[in-house]
């Protein structure tokens, strides 16, 4: 092995550029050429690509974002978006592929790998919600973001005694939201994974007020039915005490600088993606299982569901009393 790309496509997620810089420097350290693919999909589509040094990736350890930019590709999507990506790839010598992205840049590399390309995955999602791995790039910097917020959202909310729903981000995960629910001691948390009514909530704004709680803090998947606007709507149309704020978080939660375990574990999927390569396992995406990286299929990460652990979201329920 020669030469190979390293593309992040996808929503971007703080720790991606560490990752970048561990997929370089480990490739050099095995005389292997590193070509950075901008842009995702869209530029392997376009042959957008750079060659890539130590010194390229030096100072951004520490940096939020992606440096090779990112994209959702609409094209690559195709047949023919795909057949001209590979031909890129031919043109520039460019013998693998890193991929380092979520649930659908997974998707995307796995039509390269069904059509004989050699790629290994990287799962970068700040939703945690990609079967095969603990945990993803990202998700532990996102998480202490929300925290942050909702730890400063609560010192409003007492003061003027408020319920706040506070919306955060995941996709159809709850995962963030019931972590963070748990971390902030937030009244009550809302997922997709586990419907309720409008009735159900107001009745835990009713009591947390009876229980002489000066604020009542309601996390919210962004998934989640009924949703943010619905729910505060519905509860402030219900005179329960406390009057009705809300904070949507937004795309705050995925910027910043990676923490320092998303650095390590970001620089750990990394230096694993080129190890892989190297022994010629491919067409798989490197795991955190416990504390251990392994590689895990594309088609078998690509084909399941990442369900969330019922043990938290009933922790969630109990410690919110
Ligand atoms: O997948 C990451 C994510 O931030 C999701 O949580 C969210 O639903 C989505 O991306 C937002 O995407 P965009 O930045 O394209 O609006």
């Amino acid at each position: 092995m020669k030469t190979i790309g390293v593309l992040t496509s996808g929503g971007d997620a703080p720790g991606m550029n560490p990752c970048i810089r561990a997929v370089v420097r480990s490739a050099l350290a095995q005389n292997v050429n590193v070509l950075g693919v901008e842009d995702g999909y869209e530029g392997l589509i376009r042959g957008n690509f750079h060659s890539m040094g130590a010194r390229d990736v030096g100072g951004i350890l520490q940096r939020g974002g992606t440096i090779l930019r990112t994209a959702r590709s609409e094209e690559f999507r195709t047949p023919r978006g795909q057949r001209e990506a590979i031909r890129q790839m031919n043109n520039a010598g460019m013998d693998a592929l890193v991929v380092i992205g979520g649930d659908g840049s997974l998707n995307g590399a796995m039509r390269l790998v069904e059509q004989g390309v050699p790629v290994v995955g990287v799962p970068g999602s700040i939703d945690n919600d990609i079967y095969g791995t603990d945990m993803c790039i990202g998700v532990d910097t996102a998480l202490n973001t929300i925290v942050d917020a909702i730890d400063k959202i609560r010192d409003t909310a007492s003061s003027h005694s408020r319920a706040f729903i506070v919306e955060t981000m995941g996709r159809m995960s709850g995962y963030l939201a019931v972590q963070a629910g748990i971390v902030t001691g937030a009244e009550m948390v809302l997922i997709p994974e586990v419907p309720v009514n409008v009735e159900e909530v107001a009745k835990n704004v009713d009591e947390a007020y009876r229980r002489g709680k000066t604020h009542c803090i309601i996390v919210v998947a962004e998934g989640a039915d009924p949703g943010t606007t619905e729910i505060a709507k519905e509860i402030d149309a219900m005179d329960l005490g406390f009057t009705t704020r809300v904070t949507i978080l937004g795309h705050i939660q995925r910027g910043g600088k990676p923490s320092a375990f998303d650095r390590l574990i970001a620089s750990r999927f990394g230096h694993k993606a080129v190890e892989f390569l190297m022994q010629g396992q491919t067409g798989v995406m490197v795991g955190l299982n416990g504390r251990e990286m392994e590689p895990v299929p594309i088609s078998v990460v690509t084909s399941k569901v990442k369900t969330l652990s019922p043990e938290y979201v009933e922790m969630a329920r109990i410690l919110a009393r």
